[in-house]
């Protein structure tokens, strides 16, 4: 049978060497064949001209050059210092009572180092109440609206892989209380995935490409694309605060950081903590001919990673925790262009279609996948500031099924964090004891002292042996 192939598909599939992949077009039903068309038109094949030789090269080339991080608000130590984060927690304050901040989680990725078949802000993390990552970020943004009096409207992006059951789970879940209307959710797009030893893209059915999530950095052009850059405009949203589903320490909203951020006029600010290890799988952030940018750790050698200054302080001691915040206006300008965020590669294992229509199942790493990361933006900012958090309080990711950055140890930390809040508030609490305090209970430690003195709540609500 012949079929008919329009010619603006013909000349997509011809431009970038990829007419494999209607090899099984006259074979397809009317619908299919639509199906594959519109794929075909919808797929951006440009990131087939990227050479990963380049970018290894470059990456190396950038760690040699670089130094440790400019413009870093280090954790106090002294009072002055103190003092200073103080007045920014005002001055980030006064953004939440006027309603300019925003929230973003991206929540994308689907948790396949965990073990856990859903998205994995569905996660149960809370120690006592199996709490999900999604419901903690719910409570932490509610118990702030409640505080500061305003609204703060929260994005969450995610991907195909994760949209349909992340929208049921948070309409299942009665938006945790939140205003379904103050929840927005756009997707993240997609990119091809390509055999790599032909640089064919990869079918995954006779009529569908293989396609993967773009990286996190798909979020600037998913913002553009869903209305919700236009539409934190017209909620008089000037900053978005940016954090990733799998840290429920996360200070969401911190007015610590908005305020610095505000205060020194910074276009992009990243919250960092000092690794533990050089070999700990973090991004650092580092200065690369004086402009900021993070090196992921997959691009470090272990040398390069251990390396010491002249005061034997490790020079890439600031591991990058993924939370930031961006001022709109800049998200505005890096999305009138988001290509210039750079393409990273990464081989993966990639099952497929062959030519005769067989599925292949590769044991080894047979693809390229292409993702953007968010992070890249920094360099493109001009100003840009550092943040150095308190670790034990605000950074525990669940990443691993088992060993570090598990649920267990996950679990653990936060039932520190919450005894920690007891102890402070001066009450006594079992060495042994389960403790789990709900945002909305408190966001911090004074809060929780002011209710249990005030016996709005006792310490049987948030313990148990
Ligand atoms: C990431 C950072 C690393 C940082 C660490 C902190 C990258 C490349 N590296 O590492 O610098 O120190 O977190 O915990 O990001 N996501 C999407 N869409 C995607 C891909 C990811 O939404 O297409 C989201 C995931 O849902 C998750 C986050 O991005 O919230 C992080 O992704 P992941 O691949 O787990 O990053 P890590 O390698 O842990």
């Amino acid at each position: 049978m012949t079929i008919c192939v329009p010619d603006d598909i013909m000349q997509r599939v011809a431009r970038y060497g990829q007419q494999h992949l209607l090899q099984f077009a006259d074979r397809l039903t009317e619908a299919e064949r639509a199906e594959l068309f519109e794929q075909i038109r919808a797929t951006d094949f440009s990131v087939l001209l990227s050479d990963p030789s380049l970018q290894t090269a470059e990456a190396g080339a950038r760690a040699a050059r670089a130094e440790a991080p400019r413009d870093v608000v280090r954790q106090p130590r002294t009072a002055s210092e103190r003092k200073l984060r103080e007045a920014a927690a005002a001055a980030g304050c006064r953004l939440l009572e006027q309603g300019q901040v925003a929230v973003v989680t991206v929540a994308g990725g689907q948790g396949t180092r965990l073990g856990f078949d859903h998205p994995k802000g569905m996660f149960p993390i809370g120690p006592r109440s199996d709490r999900s990552l999604f419901r903690i970020f719910a409570e932490q943004i509610a118990a702030r609206q409640q505080r500061h009096g305003a609204a703060i409207p929260w994005y969450v992006m995610t991907s195909r892989a994760t949209h349909d059951e992340t929208v049921a789970f948070f309409r299942q879940h009665d938006f945790f209380g939140l205003d379904s209307t103050d929840v927005f959710f756009f997707q993240q797009g997609v990119l091809p995935a390509v055999d790599a030893a032909t640089g064919r893209v990869l079918m995954d059915s006779r009529s569908s490409i293989c396609l993967s999530p773009d990286g996190h950095g798909g979020m600037v052009a998913a913002l553009e694309r869903s209305d919700a850059l236009r539409r934190m405009a017209r909620q008089g949203i000037e900053h978005v605060f940016y954090h990733q589903v799998d840290n429920p320490a996360v200070v969401v909203c911190d007015p610590v950081l908005l305020g610095l951020h505000a205060e020194r006029d910074s276009q992009l600010t990243t919250c960092v903590v000092r690794k533990t290890d050089p070999s700990e799988r973090m991004g650092v952030l580092v200065s690369v001919d004086g402009r900021t940018e993070i090196i992921e750790y997959s691009e470090l050698t272990a040398d390069q990673a251990a390396a010491t200054d002249e005061s034997g302080e490790w020079i890439f001691w600031a591991g990058n925790t993924a939370i930031h915040v961006f001022r709109r206006d800049f998200l505005d300008d890096l999305a009138s262009d988001a290509s210039r965020l750079p393409l990273h590669q990464a081989r993966k294992k990639v099952s497929w279609i062959d030519s005769d229509g067989q599925r292949v199942e590769p044991t080894e790493p047979n693809a390229v996948k292409f993702e953007r990361f968010i992070f890249d933006a920094l360099p493109l900012a001009d100003r840009t500031l550092i943040v150095e958090a308190d670790r034990e309080r605000e950074f525990h990711p669940v990443k691993n099924a088992h060993g570090s950055d598990s649920p267990e140890q996950v679990r653990a930390a936060l039932i520190r964090i919450a005894k920690d809040w007891i102890r402070q508030a001066g009450y006594e609490v079992a060495d042994d004891a389960i403790a789990e305090i709900s945002p909305l209970i408190a966001l911090d430690a004074e809060e929780l002292k002011q209710k249990l003195d005030t016996g709005q709540i006792t310490l049987n609500d948030l313990t148990m042996v």
